[in-house]
């Protein structure tokens, strides 16, 4: 059965990655796009959204809701240094040599209705059927829960790329950027009840991707979206290389083939809560791992990815974005 997906999403090279990933791979449809303050400000996150749509070029193109400008509390902070001013490696600057613009303003047009509402819309479409995969910072979703939680119940999933359990943070020793941007979104959705499936960094720095492994497979099938994701991934792989992880870590496909293939990883209930207090521990993702009764310990509030089928998962991912190359 085809899943509808709903993914909200701050593009971002390795969220333009999982959206070409959902677009190209027939175990999902994806039923609307909604965007979010975070790797850069909304409207850039907006404008990529557009631009991923229209070089893919879906048969059917889905709505695309711009959310939320801000945390819910805090000042944005952005992630421009990793994916460029513009959010794509500033591809958006690239010219064809007659000096015309190789990616110029895209002409897809927005939904009237704002992430948090196409969000619920699209749950109205498809009750107890619907897949979140939230792959930026969490205020779109907790907004939509304030809005209307008996409507969020709905969701069959929400699986969330966020966090780190057992291994150190990406923006500061213990925080991982999507909760570190709204820890009070990612506290608020975590403690929600929703049907949550977490894929933190524990997971998805088993995804590095190299550049010489992408270059190799985009050789084999050279077509217009082949050259949108090399344009888009060269800043990737530069920042990638510069801070010795060898490559685009993929943190964002990986919820999204989890999403789509469950068996790629295994899960652990746990209870996992997110600090919004402390100076140092700001968006920590803390979760009780301890080995003492359940019924001594909080509930468990998600399931947690705890492991990466990478062959697998790779295998997968390359496939659906450059089909015919092996
Ligand atoms: O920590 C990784 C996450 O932060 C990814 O979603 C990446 O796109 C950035 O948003
Ligand atoms: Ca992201």
């Amino acid at each position: 059965m085809t899943l509808p997906l709903l993914i909200d999403t701050d593009p971002g090279i390795d969220d333009a990655l999982a959206l070409l990933l959902a677009l190209r791979s027939p175990e999902c449809s994806v039923e609307a796009i909604t965007t979010v303050a975070g790797n850069v400000p909304v409207e850039r996150c907006t404008l990529n959204a557009l631009r991923v749509l229209e070089a893919v070029g879906p048969a059917r193109v889905p709505p695309v809701g711009r959310g939320a400008d801000k945390p819910l509390t805090r000042t944005l902070v952005s992630a421009t240094h990793v994916h460029g001013d513009d959010g794509l490696g500033n591809l958006a600057e690239i010219r064809e040599a007659d000096g015309s613009l190789r990616y110029p303003k895209p002409r897809v047009s927005l939904s009237p209705l704002d992430g948090p509402d196409l969000i619920l819309d699209t749950i109205d479409r498809f009750p107890g059927e619907l897949v979140v995969v939230a792959i930026g910072p969490l205020t779109n979703l907790a907004l939509a829960l304030q809005r209307d939680p008996r409507r969020m119940a709905q969701l069959r999933r929400v699986v969330i790329m966020g966090g780190a359990v057992g291994v150190p943070g990406n923006v500061t020793p213990v925080a991982e950027f999507n909760f570190y941007v709204d820890p009070e979104a990612a506290a608020q959705v975590l403690a929600s009840g929703l049907p949550i499936e977490l894929v933190p960094l524990d997971v998805t720095r088993n995804a590095i991707l190299p550049r010489s492994v992408l270059q190799q497979r985009l050789a084999a099938c050279p077509d217009p979206v082949s050259r949108f994701i090399a344009d888009t991934t060269q800043r990737g792989f530069q920042f990638g290389e510069e801070i010795g992880e060898g490559g685009i870590t993929l943190h964002d496909p990986v919820a999204l083939g989890i999403a789509l293939v469950p068996s790629l990883t295994y899960f652990e209930s746990l209870h996992v809560a997110v600090e919004c207090e402390g100076a140092l521990t700001r968006g920590m993702s803390v979760a009780d791992r301890r080995s003492i009764p359940v019924g001594r310990k909080a509930p468990a509030t998600c399931r947690v990815a705890r492991w990466l089928r990478a062959a697998d998962f790779r295998d997968l991912f390359l496939s659906r974005l450059c089909p015919g190359s092996s």
